[in-house]
């Protein structure tokens, strides 16, 4: 079984070096969010994109100052992804606790949000970081417009399974190609390096989104968010997909009534269609095609070191996790 936290102690001096970084720069002179920075420190999340970071400037180069910052920025723009997606999502639990929009509002998660993305911003700026910020505005953009794409289809109730492909590359596969480029460039790698660890970070980010998307299948009281919810929200992921283009047409008519009527507990036995179905088998198999290209990567073109076996695990983790 592979533990996050024996990865993040594996690289404990770089990571300490990140944290502190993240920390002296995100204080405000606002009250309001440092309060709120209070209440996200409670629980920091996984912090898997600071780790792609940190290991890919690591197993491709010399991790450096300009490393630690990158991390900060990517986790920055994480958070400010969050706290813009719970809104958009309607979202009122995460970490195991309230969510910022839950807790405050709206407009204060919202502006929150801002906040964070150009703090992160001027964060590389401030220090020349000129070869970084590129691949994190990149993400940025590619994140909104995932999410966007997404959200149409969810009204449109038409979704095909390459469309949710393109949906998760930008939403979640940009900001994990970012990081591993991000970290890689300030490690000192060429171009080819940088681009494969690109290809490599999107894979894994296609993966880890697959199995986000399997756990809001499962009742799961350890995921710290509720389960059901993207079914509920109209969010057609790839269980659901599948399962709707293996039944007949009459009873994919019949499911897309009971998603557009709303009805929780005729909804709840949606899920339970959904649990009982192959989608789920196929979504796993699908998370290890993508983990597989990630792992094809590092062992085509990086050397075997410690570096890269923590790498693999952070690509193997995504199949163990329950949140
Ligand atoms: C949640 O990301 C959003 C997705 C891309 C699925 P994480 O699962 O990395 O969230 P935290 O930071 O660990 O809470
Ligand atoms: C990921 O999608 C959101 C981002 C990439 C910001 P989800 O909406 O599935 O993430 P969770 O489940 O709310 O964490
Ligand atoms: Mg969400
Ligand atoms: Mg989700």
């Amino acid at each position: 079984m592979v533990k996050l936290d024996e990865i993040k102690d594996s690289i404990g001096e770089h990571f300490e070096n990140y944290e502190r970084i993240l920390s002296d720069f995100i204080k405000s002179e606002v009250p309001l969010l440092d309060k709120i920075f209070e209440y996200l420190n409670k629980d920091k999340g996984k912090q898997v994109r600071p780790m792609l970071v940190i290991l890919s400037a690591a197993v491709s180069g010399t991790v450096k100052d300009s490393t630690y910052r990158a991390a900060a920025m990517v986790e920055l723009l994480h958070t400010a992804s969050l706290l813009h997606d719970d809104v958009v999502d309607n979202s009122r639990e995460r970490r195991g606790g309230n969510t910022v929009n839950a807790t405050w509002n709206n407009k204060i998660a919202i502006l929150t949000g801002d906040y964070l993305v150009s703090k992160g911003m001027l964060l590389g700026i401030k220090n020349n970081d000129i070869n970084i910020i590129p691949f994190f505005i990149r993400a940025g953009y590619e994140m909104s417009e995932g999410e966007l794409l997404q959200l149409e289809k969810s009204l449109l109730m038409d979704i095909t399974e390459d469309v949710y492909f393109e949906i998760i590359r930008k939403k979640t596969g940009s900001l994990m190609g970012a990081c591993c480029a991000a970290g890689s460039t300030s490690g000192g790698a060429d171009n080819n390096i940088v681009n494969m660890l690109y290809e490599f970070g999107e894979n894994v980010g296609i993966a880890f989104q697959i199995k986000d998307d399997i756990l809001d299948y499962e009742k799961n009281i350890n995921a710290g968010k509720p389960s059901g919810t993207d079914i509920k929200e109209q969010k057609f992921t790839l269980p659901l997909i599948y399962m709707l283009n293996n039944i007949s047409p009459i009873e994919r008519d019949n499911i897309l009534n009971v998603l557009k009527s709303k009805k929780s507990e005729k909804i709840e036995k949606v899920i339970d269609i959904v649990n009982n179905s192959d989608g789920i088998a196929y979504s796993k198999r699908q998370i290890e095609h993508y983990q597989n290209k990630a792992l094809n990567i590092l062992e085509k073109y990086f050397e075997n070191n410690e570096y890269r076996q923590l790498l693999e695990e952070l690509v193997l983790y995504n199949t163990v996790r329950y949140h």
